[in-house]
């Protein structure tokens, strides 16, 4: 009894003492002089796109002049990021040693070079034994090299004496390894705690969403594997980032990967690129070699509106309010919560053109809309009517700034923005609660193997009500065999019991009266026993004021 007490006390400690390090983190002296209410997304250089593992002093050297005299550092971009590929042997004590050729001098000089140019500096390891580079890679040097037995060791070496301020930690030694994900990247944090340094960005690259937990541990974290400098990859990370955008908020956030701006995409498949890794909130980790960019990729990455939509202070990402297959409008709030002011992208990821008709309703605006083309720096037309038209070519994108006369309430919640604690992307569970496409719902989605425990519930965390009172709440749901649900709004259970909709895929209905408050309210759906309906989305109508 006693034993599991202290279990618990001392479970507790460590977990304040991680929150501690995120809690930090959020208000650097950086931060604050930046006028955010949270750390923006990451923004700067990575060596591993262009160079793999074959970097040295002197190219990364090069890359953070150039990152200066492009004029990037000034438009924001402040890491110099070292990937894989420095690690040269561990000593008798199990110390690791720069590469004796490509970093003769040792790490501790490269990050004082980039720190002298006025910029942060960046590593990486792998939460396993062997890194990512020794496997596909051919790099000797990278077994034995990750931070398995050696975490603390290694992050006293990286963080303290070599003075790096970020570390990205892969996962391919760990994976062979067999090892649990939140068991792995929870050590390796007990460790960076202990270093005293609480200003560390920390990534973990586990190439998939690796759970809620990743936000008590980490900045960031990569959704994906890895990106490539072609179209095809372009869009696939932006699919396994769209229903992603409950997990992203108060200065952490999703990661795409690097960008592969300068590196052979399209004009306007980069627009897509950047603009989607914008308004998405990504860390923008540039990749390409900064020293030989082409012009127009150069003003791409340093436009000053696209940036302030990335770094925005908010720090949300943006969620998926219509879809027909490769066609989809994105919106987050910017500026100040539930405003006038929204960020809106219509994104036509097809190989044809699309002609976007969009109700302001589901953007949750109405009256005149002004709109600003974010890309092109200039404003368009006016919306006047109830619905905005846009026609955008094939790989293309339109990303705008609306500022409307008035924000309206949302009248539909769709399953696929709800917030699912114990949603992963590890695929190592059959039965796992996940986004799920669905072809007779609303957005094409639904939430599927929900309920079965109290804990496996969807949660919608601000539903909007101006004034507060009556509604009558709508669910639609998809139900093969008589199931319960359980509702609980601001906490007030409510319970519908033999639900069927009759198929997998066939969408029903059930409404059932709820009061609101005015302001922000959380509504729950699950089931404490056995399988809630999946569902496909809930709408509100307003009976009466309250
Ligand atoms: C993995 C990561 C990449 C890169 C390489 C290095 O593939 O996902 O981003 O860091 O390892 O070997």
């Amino acid at each position: 009894m006693i034993l599991q007490m202290n279990k618990q006390i001392l479970t507790g400690v460590v977990m304040c003492l991680l929150l501690a390090t995120s809690s930090c983190l959020n208000t650097t002296h950086e931060d604050k002089l930046n006028g955010t209410d949270f750390p923006p997304p990451l923004m700067g250089w990575s060596s591993w796109n262009t160079y793999h593992v074959n970097i040295n002093e002197e190219l990364i050297k090069k890359q953070a002049d150039a990152l200066v005299a492009q004029g990037l550092k000034d438009a924001g971009y402040i890491y110099i990021n070292i990937d894989d590929g420095f690690f040269g042997y561990r000593d008798g004590s199990g110390k690791m040693h720069a590469h004796p050729e490509r970093f003769p001098n040792g790490m501790k000089v490269v990050s004082d070079y980039i720190h002298s140019l006025g910029l942060k500096a960046g590593i990486y390891s792998d939460a396993g034994d062997n890194t990512c580079g020794s496997i596909y890679d051919n790099d000797n040097n990278g077994v034995g090299a990750g931070l398995y037995g050696h975490e603390q060791q290694d992050m006293d070496l990286y963080l303290k004496e070599w003075n790096f301020d970020f570390i990205k930690i892969d996962y391919c030694g760990a994976q062979k390894l067999g090892l649990d994900e939140e068991e792995r990247y929870t050590a390796i944090s007990k460790a960076i705690v202990n270093t005293g340094r609480t200003d560390v960005s920390v990534n973990i690259c586990r190439w998939a969403f690796p759970g809620t937990w990743a936000k008590n541990l980490a900045r960031s974290w990569r959704i994906s594997p890895d990106i490539r400098p072609n179209w095809t990859s372009v869009k696939r990370i932006i699919e396994k980032n769209l229903y992603l955008s409950a997990y992203a908020g108060e200065g952490h956030y999703n990661d795409m990967d690097m960008l592969e701006i300068g590196r052979g995409l399209a004009p306007s498949e980069e627009e897509v690129h950047f603009g989607v890794w914008c308004i998405m909130s990504s860390p923008l980790l540039i990749g390409c070699d900064l020293t030989s960019i082409p012009e127009a990729s150069l003003s791409l990455l340093k436009n000053k509106e696209l940036i302030a939509l990335n770094q925005d202070r908010l720090g949300l990402q943006a969620y998926v309010v219509q879809r027909d297959k490769d066609y989809y409008v994105l919106v987050k709030d910017i500026e100040q919560k539930h405003g006038n002011v929204r960020a809106v992208a219509f994104c036509n990821a097809s190989d044809s053109v699309h002609e976007f008709h969009t109700p302001l309703q589901a953007l949750e605006l109405c009256g005149k809309v002004k709109v600003r083309d974010l890309v092109e720096g200039m404003d368009l037309e006016d919306i006047t009517s109830d619905t905005c038209n846009y026609t955008v070519p094939p790989h293309g994108i339109l990303i705008c700034r609306m500022e409307a006369e008035k924000r309206t309430e949302a009248d539909r919640y769709e399953a696929e923005w709800a917030y699912l604690p114990c949603f992963n992307d590890l695929a190592k569970k059959p039965k796992q609660i996940l986004y799920a496409p669905s072809s007779e719902c609303s957005g094409g989605m639904k939430v599927r193997y929900l309920g079965g425990s109290m804990e496996n519930y969807a949660e919608w965390k601000e539903v909007y009500s101006e004034q507060g009172g009556e509604y009558e709440m709508t669910i639609h749901y998809c139900s093969p065999t008589q199931r319960k649900l359980e509702i609980w709004v601001n906490g007030k259970r409510h319970e519908s019991a033999g639900l069927l909709s009759g198929g997998e895929d066939s969408v029903a209905t059930i409404t059932i009266p709820i009061t609101l408050k005015a302001g922000y309210n959380n509504i729950r759906m699950g089931n404490n026993f056995g399988w809630a309906p999946d569902i496909d989305c809930f709408t509100l109508k307003r009976l009466s004021f309250k």
